[in-house]
């Protein structure tokens, strides 16, 4: 091989540090490749993706770190640091979703197996810097590391979409939840600097850079329990659907609500249908025209007039999607009184979790303090303030066994 050849030095992340360390300690082995995942947050175009509409996420720098190594048996030993538990099992009998953390795991095992891939047993351990249930989708994380990580130790190179489908073919066909393509998008297609303007349904995307030199990406934690169930995540669907049929009677050539417009709604569904149902399809079309003009705006860098239309999506998701909960309506109309905060709402699925605020900058901490003190006022506790970057998709590192402190370049996405 010659120099310009030589796969480049990687400086390794303390996440990368922790799981090599930690598949160290439970194995007492060197893992052969680490896989990085990081989470993502989303800026518009919620419960947008599995109606075939536009999304606008964006990879972040929290990652999970997942370090592994082929076995010669069938065995499948994984380790999480997050939760401090083993579990074990056989890639001869993978068993049904458990409701536990292996499950995001076994759902890609599940997923490579009936897809026909290359398989045999591995040891796996992982720790991140994501928390779970914060709305960062630190689930698609597990998932497309351990994507990533399989293809690496088990030789079969998968193009980016393909490791997109296996992360969310484990979510919808292992776990049972129907989600759209956003999370494990975002997961791979990340880019620093960058928010994604993807198409779910021609999955074209275009890299839309956000601006932040004066405002910071503030996301507040409700730390509340309640989240989105699957049956209420798979029930907003079955609301579209049936939307999209009555539709269909009037306009056949309408095949999601990516093909309704505020016309049709008003006029040709709100008589026939119950108002629920209209109310979700309305918020899905308001939401998409929403996106495309919000699009614009980032391309303008006009960070404040975008930030106009996520209180304009809070307000739908509310009142019209009813996804939202106490706390997080809370926290929005908190944000809409400061005059910092050009842009909130909440984030992902609902019911919990966190909300998305573009910030002034030079203003943050006095934001953090007002609202800090206002919610836990009500709430009795403090939300969970943490503000992020625009960073790079998931990548890929193979470990010199010889010297785990040296790690060799595999090889960005
Ligand atoms: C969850 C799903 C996504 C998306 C959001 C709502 O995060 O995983 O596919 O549907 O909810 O926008």
């Amino acid at each position: 091989m010659t120099s310009a050849q030589e796969p480049k030095a990687l400086r390794l992340l303390p996440n990368q540090i922790a799981a090599a360390e930690h598949f160290y300690a439970c194995f007492q082995a060197s893992p052969a490749f680490i896989a990085t995942a990081p989470g993502r947050i989303n800026f518009l175009g919620e419960h947008t993706d599995y109606n075939q509409g536009f999304v606008l996420p964006a990879a972040i720098d929290r990652t999970l770190s997942l370090a592994i190594a082929p076995r010669t048996d069938d065995s499948i030993r994984y380790f999480s640091a997050d939760f401090n538990e083993r579990w074990t099992g056989s890639i001869a009998s993978i068993p049904p979703a458990l409701r536990q953390w292996p499950d995001y795991i076994n759902g890609v095992v599940a997923s490579f197996r009936n897809a026909g891939l290359p398989l045999a047993g591995f040891d796996l351990a992982f720790g991140s810097d994501l928390s779970m249930g914060a709305g960062m989708a630190s689930s698609a994380a597990l998932e497309v590391a351990t994507a990533l990580a399989l293809t690496a130790a088990f030789g079969k190179p998968l193009d980016k979409l393909d490791l997109v489908r296996y992360a969310q073919l484990a979510e919808n066909k292992y776990l049972g939840v129907k989600s759209g393509i956003t999370d494990p998008f975002a997961c791979i297609f990340g880019k620093a600097g960058n928010a994604v303007f993807l198409d779910c349904r021609s999955l074209k995307y275009e890299y839309l850079p956000v601006d932040l030199t004066a405002f910071a990406l503030l996301l507040i934690g409700t730390g509340s329990t309640q989240t989105l169930t699957e049956e209420a995540y798979n029930l907003r669907r079955e609301q579209c659907e049936a939307g999209v049929k009555a539709l269909r009677k009037v306009y056949p050539q309408v095949k999601s609500l990516r093909d309704a417009n505020r016309a049709m709604i008003e006029y040709s569904l709100k008589d026939r249908v119950p108002d629920l149902i209209y109310h979700r399809c309305k918020y899905v079309v308001e939401e998409n025209l929403r996106l495309q003009v919000s699009a614009d705006a980032l391309r303008r860098q006009d960070l404040v007039g975008f930030g106009k239309k996520m209180f304009a999506t809070h307000a739908g998701l509310s009142k019209l999607y009813e996804v939202s909960c106490r706390e997080l309506d809370f926290l929005v109309e908190l944000a809409r009184h400061e005059h910092a905060i050009v842009g909130a709402r909440m984030m992902g699925g609902g019911f919990g979790a966190a909300t998305i605020n573009i910030v002034r900058k030079n203003l943050l901490s006095d934001v953090m303090n007002r609202i800090g003190e206002s919610y836990r006022q009500e709430f009795g506790s403090l939300p969970n303030f943490q503000t992020c970057q625009l960073a790079d998709g998931a990548d890929l590192s193979a470990v010199d066994q010889t010297n785990l402190g040296e790690m060799r370049y595999f090889g960005k996405l």
